[in-house]
């Protein structure tokens, strides 16, 4: 109501106390004295430098240290802030107190991105692309940090960095379109079948949005919404572009990465300093927690998304990016993303490529932020304060005033005091979550992740012909750049069982034969796939 819109914080409210404004100032060195001179001390006009200035040294010492280790993913990027207005009061679906009241306010930041380009590579190059939201909520941070295709390459966390060295640069010569990238992309894809259904929306025309702000974000795995009561289901987030999804052809995309490598940065920054901000939907779609199996797919799944005939998306509110960041190194690169950035409301599931990501983003922050008090830095920090015994370390920017810094303590009065006791509210862990128990200690997935077939073909079936075309072209492309006749006959031998038309399309062009069809690999009801166990379909 308009009691929240009056008292929630704007866009960049938040960041605005760690602004520096050097306009009406005189240049300081970094301990405040005033520097004259722009010019280093010599020992006389023509003399030597002296090693006494320490203006010069300091100088020069901060510029040496201006880089941190780009991303090892998703290097390249562009942020912008804005607002989350929630449509209603979702209580019925969740405790996460952002989604507690009809237009209630949340500031957000979003971080666009490629995967597998670096830091400073071409904006239209074919990729899937990451879309990480941030919600400053009142109960703390939360993330999605999500892509713009509904499923991943692969299924167990294990395999991320073998996915990853694949599709990087060639490590001998570092060049992303050498001959030897493309083999060992194409190599890992074909004996990996589970890349299939993410490689088939990449080589369409999500891999190659038109801007960021015609693309939609998906929180690819299957999470929690608990509600105050402790129920939780199984919900799915979107993020639904209102601009419309659009896409650029193969040729636009080479010839603007040759124009404007920043092109998509560009739009982005220009339409919102233009006044025009973009907006998205956020939209969950909710399954009980005993249907996990019963869409003849495994909901833990990440290569599998849900069918919106089968679960119908519930638009829970709205986001407008309004605002650009004003400094590109202290937000949109030191904010720290991650997928465990939960709140109150929202839990994991078993989904075994988010149990590897949950580790996998604070170890390589870490090492990005060189210390352990990077959520200290302004563009992380929460908007409430931080209270707890978490202490010291490199780059430390508070100053505890608390001696008994240990819990349990008799002597600190009880604060800080345990949330529940308090204010009645505490990370919960849905109570009736349940893992599957019983079985063998085993190095392999569960056979419910098996058909890894069926949803490419599916999503190829969706497709119109021109845009079915469009993928056969970009696999096609791809696929004539790969040198090894072994690694050509693999990527034929996986088409072939999402579709042998698919196959015989691609084989023609690149002067090959498709394999046969495998009949084990056809069925009519393309939802259900060969699914191995016992499903009832729902009823739709
Ligand atoms: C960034 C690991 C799967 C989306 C990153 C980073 C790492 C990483 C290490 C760099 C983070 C940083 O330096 O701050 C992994 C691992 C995965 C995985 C180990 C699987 C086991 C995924 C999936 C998605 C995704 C499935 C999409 C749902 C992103 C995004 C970023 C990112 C959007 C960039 C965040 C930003 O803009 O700062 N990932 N990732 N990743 N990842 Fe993943």
């Amino acid at each position: 109501g308009p009691e929240a819109e009056a008292e929630a914080p704007t866009s960049r409210d938040h960041l605005v106390q760690a602004e520096v404004d050097d306009s009406d100032s005189y240049m300081t060195s970094d301990v405040g004295g005033p520097i004259g001179e722009q010019r280093s001390l010599r020992a006389g006009p023509r003399g030597p430098t002296m090693l006494e200035d320490f203006i010069f040294r300091q100088k020069l010492q901060h510029f040496d240290h201006e880089r941190i280790p780009e991303r090892v993913v998703h290097a390249r990027g562009a942020g912008a802030l804005g607002t989350f207005t929630s449509y209603g009061n979702w209580s019925n679906l969740t405790a996460a107190s952002f989604l507690g009241q009809e237009g209630k306010k949340t500031p957000v930041f979003v971080r666009f991105s490629t995967v597998a380009g670096s830091k400073g590579s071409a904006d239209t190059a074919r990729d899937v692309h990451g879309f990480a939201t941030r919600f400053y909520t009142d109960e703390g941070n939360f993330d999605i940090v999500g892509n713009n295709i509904p499923v991943f390459f692969i299924q167990d966390a294990i395999q991320f960095p073998d996915l990853v060295h694949s599709v990087k640069p060639s490590p001998d010569n570092e060049i992303p379109q050498a001959a030897t990238a493309h083999d060992s992309a194409w190599d890992f894809f074909s004996n990996q079948p589970s890349t299939m259904h993410t490689l088939f929306w990449a080589m369409a025309g999500f891999g190659i949005p038109r801007s960021f702000r015609h693309m939609d974000g998906f929180g690819v795995h299957t999470f929690r919404f608990v509600k105050e009561d402790g129920s939780s289901k199984f919900v799915k987030f979107h993020l639904k572009t209102l601009q419309g999804k659009a896409s650029l052809v193969w040729e636009e995309a080479q010839v603007v990465s040759g124009k404007n490598a920043d092109f998509h940065r560009q739009d982005l920054f220009d339409a919102i300093a233009s006044g025009h901000p973009p907006s998205w939907e956020l939209a969950v779609q909710v399954v009980d927690e005993d249907k996990a199996l019963s869409f003849g797919f495994d909901l833990l799944d990440p290569t599998k998304f849900i069918p919106e005939e089968l679960a119908p998306l519930v638009p829970l509110g709205k986001m407008t990016l309004d605002a650009n960041p004003v400094n590109y190194f202290a937000e949109t690169e030191q904010i720290s993303f991650q997928p465990g950035h939960v709140v109150r409301g929202i839990d994991f599931s078993e989904d075994p490529l988010l149990q590897g990501r949950l580790y996998s983003y604070l170890d390589t922050q870490l090492n990005r932020h060189g210390g352990p008090n990077f959520e200290q830095l302004p563009v992380n920090r929460p908007l409430p304060s931080v209270h707890n015994n978490n202490r010291d370390g490199q780059g430390q920017q508070f100053i505890h005033r608390n001696i008994h810094q240990y819990t349990p303590s008799s002597l600190s009065n009880g604060f800080p005091a345990q949330a529940n006791e308090t204010v009645g509210k505490g990370f919960f862990t849905a109570p009736d979550r349940t893992v599957a128990n019983g079985g063998p200690v085993v190095r392999a997935l569960s056979p419910t992740f098996d058909d890894v077939w069926s949803q490419p073909r599916l999503f190829f079936n969706s497709l119109t012909r021109v845009e079915q075309q469009f993928l056969v072209n970009a696999i096609r492309f791809e696929a004539s750049h790969v040198q090894s006749e072994l690694v050509r006959q693999n990527v034929l031998k996986q088409l072939n069982r999402v579709s042998h038309e698919v196959a015989e399309r691609v084989a023609t062009a690149l002067g090959m034969t498709a394999p046969e069809p495998e009949p084990r690999y056809y069925h009519d009801n393309v939802t259900v796939g060969i699914s191995i166990f016992n499903n009832t379909l729902p009823t739709i």
